[in-house]
């Protein structure tokens, strides 16, 4: 079990602590959400970032893309000090291109897709595929609820996983809570993003503690 809290809901005044607070912490990814204002109604962050925090960790560092045309900032994240890149199906045109190039940057390549898209879609990209991002709230903002119907699209890509005898890692990106990681595992994630779970909780590494051992946060 991989646990990848989402800075999206740190405080970015104190992004030096909320890094140092991680890298102590049992997370094991530090997953860094990228928006445009274009793919999703919402702008964030870029590469100085990543190039300001790449210094403080030695976690891996997960870059969620959710931006138009993505294959034209590959480089420049892979240069910032990212590990894992992650673009969405619906953003990239020749994604199997994307992703052959990301590998050929030296890192991990996800690929990110929405609630609506059917995990089908991902068929005849997941031999060259490191992770699927399954979205299970519709990407753009942290602290929205968990769309259940994410379950059934984890459990459709575990069986297209293990009938292609892939090494894909499922990666489940919004709305996870300690109420909640335990259906998620169950049904078949490897990685779990939290962003507010964690952020806005008193005590974000207890949260932490808690994604990391499903059984003992089930409800
Ligand atoms: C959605 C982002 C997620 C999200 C996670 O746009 O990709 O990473 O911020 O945050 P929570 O856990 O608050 O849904
Ligand atoms: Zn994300």
């Amino acid at each position: 079990m991989i646990v990848a809290p989402s800075i999206l809901s740190a405080n970015f005044a104190q992004l030096q602590s909320v890094i140092q607070m991680l890298e102590k912490s049992e997370a094991d990814w530090i997953h860094c959400d990228v928006m445009d204002g274009h793919f999703v109604p919402n702008i964030t962050f870029g590469m100085p970032i990543i190039a300001a925090i790449r210094p403080l960790t030695t976690k891996i560092i997960d870059v969620h893309l959710m931006i138009e045309k993505p294959e034209r900032y590959i480089g420049a994240f892979a240069k910032a000090g990212a590990d894992c890149i992650s673009v969405h199906l619906e953003a990239c045109t020749h994604l199997d291109r994307t992703l052959h190039q990301i590998k050929a940057l030296g890192c991990k390549a996800g690929v990110a897709i929405n609630p609506s898209t059917p995990v089908s879609a991902l068929q005849h990209v997941l031999y060259c595929t490191d992770y699927v991002c399954l979205l299970s709230v519709n990407p753009g903002f942290g602290g929205q609820p968990f769309i259940e119907e994410a379950l059934k699209k984890i459990a459709q890509l575990r069986n297209l996983i293990q009938e292609g005898a892939y090494n894909t890692l499922i990666e489940v990106d919004g709305g996870i809570t300690p109420e909640n990681v335990h259906a998620v595992v169950e049904a078949g994630a490897d990685i779990v993003v939290a962003g507010s779970a964690v952020f806005r909780a008193q005590n974000p590494e207890e949260v932490i503690r808690q994604l990391k051992s499903p059984k003992y946060a089930r409800p």
